[in-house]
């Protein structure tokens, strides 16, 4: 193992990133991404699905032992072994789940404890690796373990290194039990209870005939718009051309309020999505959006107290708020592994929050992909991650449900700030 890889390894060995030292030989060799991911599909035969959990934890095993051993006492044998591990981790396609599984227990699979708390949120510098431009060139890919070196999954306060913004802040187990309860209940079955979403563009990804037909199977072809390859028309076997632009079918639905300038409601303000077909349900769910309010105040007071001031100064609140929060809107995705994409509409200064339940069962991956960062951030039951999604291009690692029906329900609450010009407010 040449010496540069040995020192960059051990400078990344630990809880994040056990293949950093392989991601800095790939880059430095100069390798591009889409290189690697023919190299990687055309080399790496899939484990069997009974194998996998066998696999994870002979690794897991050797490279904890190896970790351990830490600096001192490195010896080449066992450097050739974490290699053969890394490497076969990489074909497999398991990277993410090995790099979860070595995080200390504690802080992966419970809540916080009290020396975690003692300790106290882990402080990131995050340096771009890539120009805002570099990264655009990401949106509509599908997020894979390519493109983040370290995964987050304890509390963790990211800057920027370069401008000192805060990219995010995320905070474990902070929601409490009968919140997260409460959006279990009502939103478990949402995606039985409502029409997938056709115009996610850049999140849904390039406008494909499989995907459309998985939830449209009257669809023959699709003809996607040569100037926006994330939607177009598509073609029914019966030979009629739907007059409308679609995009990727996607279980995403909204809740909470929109606002309409050129339809329906002219220069409204309304109740959207689920709120507006489930009322009743909707008032039920309030109480769990206030506790995602709550906690936005807790952690992110000077943020929360600037969007609060926002609401009153546009008098957008209470007409266009939930419950007592300064959110007005909000995405609920069932598994959606959405590709790379900017939120939009958000108050420019604002900050979103993302939160997720399990329904069904437990599973693995959904992990929110930064990649200008490499960074991604394992947000599970519970826990509260605050970023900027209208910032920062993102993307949801594939979701592997452990038992059959397994669902991850997740929640991204944010401020419109185009209710502003809504006429109808208070
Ligand atoms: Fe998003």
């Amino acid at each position: 193992m040449p010496e540069r890889d040995r020192e960059v390894y051990l400078r990344h060995a630990g809880p994040f990133s056990l293949s950093a030292a392989i991601g800095e030989r790939r880059s430095s060799d100069r390798a591009p991404v889409a290189v690697d991911q023919s190299r990687r599909i055309a080399a790496a035969p899939a484990v069997p699905e009974d194998e996998i959990e066998d696999q994870i934890e002979f690794l897991t095993t050797i490279a904890g032992q190896i970790v351990e051993e830490g600096e001192d006492s490195y010896d080449t044998a066992n450097i050739k072994v974490l290699i053969g591990a890394m490497q076969a981790v990489l074909d497999a396609g398991l990277e993410a789940e090995l790099r979860r599984r070595l995080l200390p227990p504690e802080s992966v699979e419970s809540r916080p404890s009290r020396s975690d708390v003692a300790r106290g949120p882990v402080r990131l510098a995050l340096r771009p690796a890539l120009s805002e431009e570099e990264v655009r060139r990401f949106e509509g890919e599908r997020p894979t373990d390519r493109h983040f070196d370290a995964l987050i999954a304890q509390d963790a306060d990211a800057h920027d290194a370069d401008t000192g913004r805060l990219v995010f802040r995320f905070r474990r187990g902070v929601l409490p039990a009968a919140a997260v309860r409460v959006a279990r209940e009502v939103f478990g079955d949402i995606d039985e209870r409502m029409k997938p979403s056709s115009s996610r563009m850049a999140a849904a990804g390039r406008l494909d005939l499989q995907r459309v037909q998985a939830l449209r199977p009257d669809v023959l072809a699709v003809h996607p718009n040569p100037e926006n390859p994330f939607e177009g028309q598509i073609e029914l076997r019966s030979g009629e051309v739907l007059k409308s632009n679609v995009c990727n079918p996607v279980k995403s639905f909204f809740a909470g309020y929109n606002y309409d300038r050129y339809r329906r409601y002219h220069e409204r303000g309304y109740p959207t999505g689920f709120s507006a077909r489930f009322p009743d349900d909707w008032a039920t769910a309030v109480p769990f959006f206030e506790a995602i309010g709550d906690l936005l105040l807790d952690h992110m007071p000077d943020e929360a107290r600037a969007m609060h001031r926002w609401c009153e100064e546009h008098s957008v609140k209470p007409a266009f708020t939930i419950g007592r929060t300064c959110l007005s809107t909000v995405a609920v995705n069932v598994n959606y592994e959405s590709c790379f994409h900017l939120d939009r509409g958000d108050m420019r200064d604002g900050y979103s929050t993302l939160t997720a339940v399990s329904v069904g069962g437990s599973y693995t991956g959904g992990y929110l992909v930064l990649p200008r960062y490499r960074v991604a951030v394992d947000v599970r039951e519970g826990d509260v991650l605050f970023n900027q999604s209208h910032v920062d291009l993102h993307g949801n690692a594939p979701i592997r449900p452990d038992a059959p029906g397994a669902k991850r329900v997740s929640f991204v609450t944010y401020l419109k700030e185009a209710l502003r010009r809504a006429e109808n407010r208070a």
